[in-house]
């Protein structure tokens, strides 16, 4: 991992971090952070996932109940708030109401009262906001947009970028982040950003939103290169599988109905992320197959992104 660096430049350890996880469900993300951050504050509404999250970490430092009761000046100061906000009104599988008509995923403006009322000095250096893709493309990027600006408006420089677990499991499921820093945080800008969009991490979704937020400051940030697959083992059945999808996929793209297309969009995103992987393990054969299909991939995705009736994901 990176170096990361306090508020006030000096270097620390990993573990020595704080964190505040809103919208914690049962506590994912207080679980990935764990290796670097203490989570000093959660907040979930949900009663179940409130149960499983103190199971796992204990209640002392959760409040359960809604984030709109949840005042900022009683939320203790910590180096990073990450806001996991509900995905629904930006999804395809719901009715994209967006951030600003929809009643869940518009508790994104609840989580940035609460850092206005978290005054300046206490306000965290860093902030990420996770959700589905469609955070970044709905109603053409203008939601996002929004969402962009009023933490550039909070004095925070901001990017966005979309990781897909499929980099390190088998399992395509691509997510967006909006991380932001506080200006004036010192942090490894040539480790951390690119000058330019990464192909991996900065796609088209990311892409439009950059062009709608519009904004020379904003951040190409970067992760290190994901491992290298031992696609000679433990993803063998899998790449058997797909080999088949590989064979079957153009027929499937025009006739599907939604749960093909489901289908297809798992196995052409993991096709088209491992390409000279695939065709180095499959031979020539599958290497032009394989060309055509992200092509076709590429076809499918412009289409799927236009039609909001389509499922591509639920969370
Ligand atoms: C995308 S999920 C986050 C999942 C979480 N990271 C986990 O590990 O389970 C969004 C969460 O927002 C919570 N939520 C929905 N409305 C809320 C509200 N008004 N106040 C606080 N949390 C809310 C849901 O209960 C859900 O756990």
């Amino acid at each position: 991992m990176p170096t990361l660096m306090s508020s006030n430049g000096r270097k620390r350890n990993g573990g020595d971090f704080n964190a505040l996880d809103f919208f914690s469900g049962c506590g994912l993300v207080t679980e990935a952070l764990k290796p670097w951050f203490t989570t000093l504050w959660a907040n979930d509404i949900c009663p179940k996932k409130c149960a499983v999250y103190v199971a796992n970490f204990g209640g002392d430092h959760l409040v359960q109940g809604s984030i709109t009761k949840v005042d900022g000046s009683e939320i203790p100061s910590a180096d990073l708030a990450w806001a996991s906000f509900p995905c629904q009104d930006l999804s395809l599988a719901g009715n994209m109401d967006g951030l600003s008509n929809g009643s869940r995923s518009a508790l994104y403006w609840e989580w940035v009262r609460i850092l206005e009322e978290m005054n300046e000095r206490r306000r965290p250096p860093v902030l990420c906001a996770e959700n589905v893709v469609g955070f970044l493309v709905a109603d053409e990027g203008k939601q996002f947009r929004s969402a962009y600006l009023a933490l550039r408006k909070l004095g925070y420089l901001a990017g966005a970028l979309v990781i897909d677990a499929i980099h390190f499991l088998p399992q395509s499921r691509p997510r967006s982040f909006l991380v932001a820093v506080k200006e004036g945080t010192p942090f490894e800008r040539e480790t951390l950003t690119a000058q330019e969009p990464h192909p991996l991490y900065h796609g088209k979704a990311v892409l439009t939103a950059w062009k709608t937020a519009d904004d020379p400051e904003w951040l190409w940030w970067i992760l290190p290169q994901p491992p290298r697959r031992n696609l000679q083992s433990g993803l063998r059945p899998i790449i058997i599988t797909l080999r088949d999808k590989v064979e079957g996929t153009t027929l499937l793209a025009e006739n599907a109905g939604v749960r093909d297309r489901v289908e297809v969009y798992a196995a052409e995103t993991f096709i088209s992320t491992n390409v000279n992987e695939l065709a180095k393990f499959e031979g020539a054969r599958l290497k032009t197959t394989t060309r055509d299909l992200v092509k076709r991939y590429n076809e499918i995705i412009t289409n799927v992104e236009n039609d909001p009736s389509l499922k591509i994901e639920e969370r």
